[in-house]
């Protein structure tokens, strides 16, 4: 997102405060912003230390100081994305919220799959981080292929996170990553052992297209998705911020689609398009009248 010259944290922070960590942390905080609209919380800015030694490590630099002057000093592009992506917050696992996971088994996809009758299925993940949601969602597809057979199946997942997108493509994580989540029959079933780690295996890679986007200034995703899912990702947007969000999905949406947030999310208060919906606990739908605006039940504009 372009920002005007004069909100760059990069020329208006400054280092030389009393406190030098203070006045590194602030630009470093107010780059993170300024990419990405998330605002660090108290407990991830006392962890920005530990969370930027290995940026310090790769470019040689020998402390925060010196990673804030060379910020400053001149345009380095790849040495702030080192540094957001070092600063994001890319917690993730295996079918989290379980429950979650379980209405879209149970009932959210069912639904799709009764009112589709272009036999298409379009899932989107804003926000997928290395890619364990994603991966949950095509493991419940694949464990039920016998209902998706015949079905264009199309799964996009973005993440501003170049970092976390290079990792999700390759579909490794490690013995501790899939310790958290995963059942152990859908590891054997749909991941091979690489070295110490496990790699997804090729028909479950093959079903996500992930991509690396900024929700404020989205290109990836094109069309209208069925099931969408934002999970914890607003968390750290300002309220303006989150309602951005919420417009952007609510315009790849249509009357039937289901939109996920994370447990402590939600759109009240956020969003004139989505509210809570009907039937499904904890998932937003259109708002009907807003949807009527927009378009038909089921119109998709791809
Ligand atoms: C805590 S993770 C959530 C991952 C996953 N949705 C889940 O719930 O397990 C939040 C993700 O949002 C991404 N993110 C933050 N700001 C973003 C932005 N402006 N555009 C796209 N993704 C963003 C972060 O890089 C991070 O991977």
């Amino acid at each position: 997102m372009a920002l005007p010259p004069s909100a760059d944290p990069l020329l208006s922070g400054s280092v030389s405060s009393a406190d030098p960590m203070r006045g590194a942390a602030r630009i470093f905080s107010g780059l993170l912003e300024a990419r990405t609209g998330q605002i660090l919380s108290e407990s991830r800015a006392w962890r920005m230390e530990t969370a930027l030694k290995p940026v310090l490590r790769a470019h040689g630099l020998s402390d925060m100081d010196a990673l804030a002057s060379r910020l400053m000093g001149h345009k380095d592009a790849m040495l702030e994305n080192d540094v957001v992506n070092a600063l994001l917050n890319n917690e993730s696992s295996f079918f989290r919220d379980l429950q979650i996971f379980d209405m879209i088994h149970r009932h959210i996809l069912p639904r799709i799959h009764a009112q589709r009758s272009d036999r298409t299925l379009r899932i989107w993940s804003a926000g997928c981080s290395t890619g364990q949601e994603v991966y949950s969602l095509a493991i419940q597809l694949c464990n039920d292929m016998a209902r998706w057979r015949g079905w264009r199946i199309e799964i996009l997942a973005t993440d501003i996170s170049t970092a976390a997108i290079a990792q999700a493509k390759t579909g490794i994580f490690t013995q501790m990553d899939v310790q958290r989540g995963l059942p152990v029959g859908d590891l054997l079933k749909w991941f091979d052992p690489s070295g110490d780690d496990w790699r997804a295996n090729s028909a479950l890679r093959q079903m996500i297209d992930f991509r690396t986007d900024n929700l404020f200034d989205a290109h990836a995703p094109q069309g209208e998705y069925d099931l969408l899912l934002c999970r914890n990702v607003l968390l750290y947007f300002t309220p303006e911020r989150r309602q951005s969000v919420l417009r952007l999905l609510a315009r790849h949406s249509h009357a039937g689609s289901v939109l996920l947030l994370g447990a402590g999310e939600t759109v009240i208060g956020h969003s004139e398009d989505f509210v809570p919906h009907a039937e499904f606990r904890g998932g937003y739908g259109r708002r009907a009248d807003a949807a009527a605006q927009s378009g038909g039940a089921m119109r998709r504009a791809v």
